[in-house]
């Protein structure tokens, strides 16, 4: 190993230490961090402020960086990022804004190939709240009772931005609100280490494939409660510096949502393609 990965969480988080990822990895420590990010599913590198160009450079160590659906927080120099903030137009803090991503969920799961990774980047945190926490779907799928896994195994979910949730809807962008509906198996096998997780999520998942909606929504509430439970947790709480990048494959995060200062919170973000 020409890395030192120190265990953060029990069921997942890892912070990496001896790169320096302001540089071009070299090929051995490109590969031994890839297969940190396969183990611990949430990879920290801290004290390391990067540039545009050096997060683009990062992100793209994992693979092929991919726009975001939701066009107007688009970096204005580099298209495969962009700014993840809390302030509006005019700079202010903004309530809808600071809600963003507060749900459980995983990343473009309403896209017919799921995204591989997204990154995110310190650009400006608050003093307090403004946490990231992360759930492990191998582990949540690993523990789950045989009689829930059951039910779900076989099955199809349904996904589109946003899912069943009508509360924000006019916020969303044109091209947020008319996505069609994908399906993905619930119970998913990962694309590089074939471990199977729970793919469904309460953010985007909006239905289950020959199930009315009664059922279905029974079934997935059951679901979630499950993989919410604290032990396939962990929580980051940002320091200016850090890089998180996690695997959306296997792994839910949410945006604690809190920011009791109403400061300012930024990211540089990337997400990394799947295929
Ligand atoms: C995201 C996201 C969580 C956060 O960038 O996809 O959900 O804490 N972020 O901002
Ligand atoms: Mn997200």
């Amino acid at each position: 190993m020409s890395i030192e990965v120190r265990k953060l969480g029990d069921a997942l988080l890892a912070e990496v230490v001896g790169v320096d990822i302001s540089k071009p990895l070299p090929e051995e420590a490109r590969k031994d961090v890839y297969q940190a990010f396969l183990d611990n599913v949430v990879l920290v590198f801290r004290d390391q402020p990067l540039t545009a160009a050096g997060m683009v450079q990062f992100a793209e160590s994992f693979g092929r960086l991919e726009p975001h659906i939701t066009k107007k927080y688009n970096h204005p120099e580099f298209d495969q990022l962009i700014v993840l903030t809390n302030q509006n137009e005019k700079g202010e803090v903004d309530p809808f804004e600071s809600k963003r991503g507060n749900k459980w969920h995983t990343d473009m799961c309403y896209r017919e190939v799921p995204a591989r990774a997204t990154s995110l980047h310190t650009l400006q945190i608050p003093d307090a709240g403004g946490d990231t926490l992360f759930a492990n779907m191998y582990r949540a799928l690993e523990a789950m009772p045989a009689s829930l896994r059951s039910r779900l195994e076989g099955r199809k979910a349904t996904f589109r931005y946003g899912g069943r949730a009508a509360d924000g809807q006019a916020r969303l962008e044109k091209n947020e609100q008319q996505a069609p509906l994908v399906a993905h198996p619930i119970v998913k096998p990962h694309t590089d280490t074939r471990r199977h997780s729970v793919f469904v999520n309460p953010a985007h998942t909006v239905g289950v494939v020959g199930m009315d909606d009664g059922e279905a929504l029974e079934l997935l509430e059951e679901t979630y409660a499950w993989c919410m439970r604290p032990e396939f947790r962990a929580r980051h709480k940002w320091r200016f510096g850090d890089t998180v990048i996690w695997d959306n494959r296997c792994a839910w995060h949410k945006a604690t949502g809190d920011n009791p200062l109403r400061q300012p919170r930024r990211f540089l973000r990337a997400t990394v393609a799947d295929n």
